[in-house]
């Protein structure tokens, strides 16, 4: 008999949603005859029963458009509401997929998301996962689908903005900033996974200063060390002013690198993900999440996905090699 799936998106949106429930939806119906359903706004859906049917016809036309068709949210069937002594939310999942005679749900997200399939896989609910978040962050695949449309948006602000210093998204990980600064031309770039001083970022910079470069590009993650009561451009624009006498100016990029279509490279990674999604299914290889590692795409079982993260490695060798060409990321 021809299986049954649905699929969510949940977590913060990203370039490349469409893509993926476009990958999965047509390889699932078109290659192996399955039924699809999309559960609309992450796993609220799943809790409430709300859903739509997805034919072909639906998954037309979606490839390039950002944003998710299925909505989303940062709903945690799992976790206990402030007071709650029983949460009804997995038996009221569980119960919706017997119901609706599912035989897996596909869940694109990110870490959490990781996390929330395997609860379910536990509890006797099939899942596959895919692995979505401009972050690249999620332990077990070396890329994300919308991390590259992230760091080509912040790319592209990057060269354009005689700003000095900008500040880019991806949570406690420093790969957007790692990459968005390498591609822009940063000078400096400032990283969780790195130690910095502000005395020497401003060293650096009135070394530069001093070899005739009055602008330095100052490139950093929103997850660096900073008050908490400001933002992390605002912090290290205020210190370089202060400390160098230098005019400095700060710019935060904040959602736009979620938003729009995704690259070329986004659409592709996130179509394959889908596909291979579809192909774990078709084979009954639940509890998996899809990953790329080593050139190659592949799986890896959610649960040694959740609860850790991918960080840069401060000896990359990007890392080294462009510290050979002065850029500055903080002290050795
Ligand atoms: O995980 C994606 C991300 O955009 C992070 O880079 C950022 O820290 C976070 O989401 C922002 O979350 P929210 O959408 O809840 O403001």
């Amino acid at each position: 008999m021809a299986k049954r799936i649905g699929i969510l998106t949940a977590g913060g949106d990203c370039p490349g949603l469409n893509a993926a429930i476009r990958g999965v939806g047509k390889t699932a119906i078109l290659n192996h005859g399955m039924e699809v359903l999309g559960f609309t706004a992450g796993f609220s859906g799943l809790i409430w029963k709300e859903y739509i049917e997805l034919d072909e016809a639906k998954l037309s036309g979606i490839l390039t458009v950002g944003g998710t068709i299925l909505g989303t949210s940062r709903e945690k069937p799992f976790k206990m509401e402030k007071g709650e002594e029983t949460n009804e939310k997995p038996a009221l999942i569980k119960k919706n997929y017997q119901d609706l005679e599912l035989d897996c749900v596909v869940c694109i997200g990110g870490n959490g998301t990781m996390k929330t399939a395997a609860q379910l896989q536990k509890i006797g609910i099939n899942v596959v996962g895919i692995p979505k978040t401009i972050d690249n962050d999620v332990y077990g695949t070396e890329l994300t689908f919308g991390f590259d449309s992230a760091v080509s948006i912040a790319t592209e602000a990057n060269s354009h903005q005689r700003a000095m210093v900008i500040e880019v998204m991806g949570h406690d990980a420093g790969w957007i900033a790692l990459y968005a600064g390498l591609a822009g031309g940063g000078d400096i770039i400032l990283i969780p996974e790195i130690k910095f001083s502000m005395e020497n970022v401003c060293k650096a910079i009135e070394k530069r200063f001093s070899m005739r470069k009055p602008y330095s590009i100052v490139v950093v993650a929103e997850g660096i060390d900073h008050p908490s009561n400001t933002s992390a451009s605002a912090y290290v624009a205020e210190r370089i002013q202060t400390l160098t006498g230098i005019e400095t100016r700060d710019t935060r990029l904040g959602y736009i690198q979620r938003g729009g279509s995704p690259t070329a490279m986004d659409r592709i990674l996130a179509t394959r993900y889908g596909a291979y999604a579809a192909e774990l299914i078709a084979k009954g290889d639940y509890g998996q999440m899809v990953a790329f590692r080593h050139g190659k795409l592949g799986s890896i079982p959610l649960d040694k996905v959740g609860g850790k993260l991918s960080l840069v490695d401060p000896n990359d060798q990007m890392i080294e090699k462009a510290r050979k060409m002065g850029v500055y990321f903080g002290d050795e």
